[in-house]
């Protein structure tokens, strides 16, 4: 097994004595290259804080973040954007693709960003598209593409230069459920056909069930860990609402 992520006792609270706000109680895991993660719990629990804590977004209060061996909570300050443009790729809720840029040109503006030499940024373009299958819209502009290709690109664009971690914070949050399965299916193939390795935090049963385990937190702890091992996706799905229904007294009632 290779540990890509360690968390160790993270802490992080909020506000200032009198009016503390402890968002994440004491938190440690580790994720393995390749992995599939997801986490879910309640509005509240700390799923939003734990994910920013690992993207470096958020400072943590107490403990430590291991990505491959480097303690990232111990990054200064001046040096975080080049940590995340270098490391991380991120898959937003609205997608932030740039309406006057081309479907490549919002690809390749990743790579320029991170002084990828012009020469090999095509072909590094046409390579991911082609995983993605979006070969065939490259030269369109967003409004001229459906929300699933839109989707893709952005996709493609966390993806191009091959991150450490993928980390989506609800990414399905703003989609209706034909988009939605398109999208877990492009993560499902990121994950499997890329062997990328992605954090996601979600409230939803049916986006969970495509993790390949899932942490559950509850009050900025985590209170149970479901693993799919050799589960079809629909039994994995019941076990997770099963999960659901003990902390929060049924879907509903977690988002
Ligand atoms: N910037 C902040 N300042 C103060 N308190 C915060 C801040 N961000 C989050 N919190 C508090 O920390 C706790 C955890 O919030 P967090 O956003 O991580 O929850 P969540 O699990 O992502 O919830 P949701 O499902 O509603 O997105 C909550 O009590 C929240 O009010
Ligand atoms: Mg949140």
């Amino acid at each position: 097994m290779n540990t890509i992520l360690r968390l160790e006792h993270i802490q992080k609270y909020y506000g200032n004595e009198g009016n503390l706000t402890k968002a994440i109680q004491d938190i440690s895991f580790s994720v393995e290259a390749g992995e599939f993660l997801g986490i879910m719990g309640a509005s509240g629990s700390g799923k939003t804080t734990l994910l920013n804590c690992i993207s470096t977004i958020d400072t943590v209060s107490a403990g430590h973040i291991f990505l491959e061996g480097t303690d990232i909570t111990e990054i200064r300050q001046s040096s975080l954007a080049r940590f995340r443009r270098e490391n991380l790729g991120f898959v937003f809720q609205d997608f932030n693709l740039l309406d006057t840029l081309t479907i490549s040109e919002n690809i390749a503006l990743a790579l320029a960003i991170n002084k990828v030499p012009a020469g090999s940024v095509e072909s590094r373009v046409l390579d991911m598209a082609g995983k993605l299958n979006i070969s065939d819209i490259l030269d369109k502009y967003p409004y001229q593409v459906s929300g699933g290709q839109k989707q893709r690109c952005a996709c493609a664009r966390a993806m191009i230069n091959n991150p450490k971690l993928l980390l989506a914070d609800e990414p399905t949050g703003a989609l209706d459920s034909h988009s939605s399965q398109m999208l877990l299916s492009t993560m499902q193939s990121i994950n499997e056909q890329l062997g990328a390795t992605i954090l996601m935090v979600t409230h939803d049963a049916f986006s969970a069930s495509y993790a390949s385990r899932i942490l559950f937190l509850q009050d900025g702890e985590i209170f149970m860990e479901l693993r799919k091992g050799d589960d079809s996706r629909s039994a994995f799905f019941d076990k997770i609402l099963n999960v659901l229904t003990m902390i929060g007294g049924g879907q509903s009632h977690v988002c």
